[in-house]
């Protein structure tokens, strides 16, 4: 495993990108599980996003979503997640895939009531909170776990009611992080994208493929999100040469997102 960090600029946006290493099950990939290389590439990226926001105050809201299913989007949600509230912030984790939620199956919480109860007013607000809590390290935050799986997740995470329930949330906490569902096929990240501070963007390596990361770049910006940057999930150590990093992925990035850092790879890297 590597740690590895890369930045990208676009004119709109100040990414940046991250790579995690592939590593055996989820359990050992969370919180105080994670080994040292991943614990350093979270550290690097909850650093980033705190300086992310220069003109913003008060609570961010932040996004975590990829291409495709499976790409590492729940697990980065946690991690960065856990990342903030070890350096002492307030954190709030929501899994607002509604499709296929994971975080109570990775953290053991209870999956609901959570957020589509919330959002269907059936339950209040102190019942749907979770604490979740790493012994070996004191390291906690909250978890809005999804709750039942609603027959129109879409509707509800584009309703009134959940910009309404996320301004009320951010009085709270000084990080929001929402686990979204993957941008291709459903439109649920692209609704909530209206309600971020930022969307981070999940890419595995050997898994996501190109034109489908090309496109759900683009309908994000087409809904005029904020690309805050990449998380590469996956990395291994052969890849990791500086600027071979990325592989077929940097070479997408390079020419859509002009990086000052990578400029004399980017002949060198991609296919
Ligand atoms: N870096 C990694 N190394 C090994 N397995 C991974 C890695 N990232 C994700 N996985 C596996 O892929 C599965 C999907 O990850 P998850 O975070 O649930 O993805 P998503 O939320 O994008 O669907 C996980 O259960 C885990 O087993
Ligand atoms: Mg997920």
């Amino acid at each position: 495993m590597a740690l590895f960090k890369f930045n990208f600029k676009s004119k709109k946006n100040n990414n940046e990108t991250y790579a995690l290493a592939d590593s055996a099950t989820d359990e050992s990939m969370i919180g105080d599980k994670l080994n040292f290389a991943s614990t350093e590439a979270y550290k690097l990226l909850r650093t980033n996003l705190m300086f992310s926001f220069p003109d913003e105050h008060g609570c961010k809201v932040i996004g975590v979503t990829s291409a495709m299913r499976g790409e590492g989007k729940s697990l980065t949600a946690i991690n960065t997640a856990y990342s903030l509230a070890a350096a002492n912030k307030k954190v709030l984790l929501i899994d607002a895939d509604l499709r296929l939620p994971s975080v109570s199956k990775k953290s053991g919480l209870r999956m609901s009531p959570g957020l589509s109860n919330l959002l269907v007013s059936t339950n209040k607000m102190a019942d749907t909170l979770q604490h979740y809590a790493f012994k070996s390290t004191s390291v906690s935050f909250d978890v809005i776990a999804s709750g039942d799986i609603p027959p129109n997740p879409s509707e509800l995470l584009g309703s009134e009611r959940m910009s309404i329930l996320i301004r009320e949330l951010t009085q709270y906490f000084e990080y929001i992080i929402l686990d979204l569902p993957p941008i291709i096929d459903v439109s649920d990240a692209l609704v909530v994208s209206r309600i971020v501070s930022g969307i981070i963007i999940v890419v595995r390596q050997n898994y996501t493929q190109r034109h489908l990361l090309s496109e759900a770049i683009k309908q994000l910006e087409f809904v005029n999100a904020k690309i805050l940057g990449f998380v590469f999930n996956g990395a291994t150590e052969t890849t990791t040469a500086y600027g071979k990093t990325y592989g077929k992925y940097g070479r997408y990035y390079k020419k859509k997102y002009s990086s000052y850092y990578a400029k004399g790879e980017a002949e060198e890297g991609g296919e």
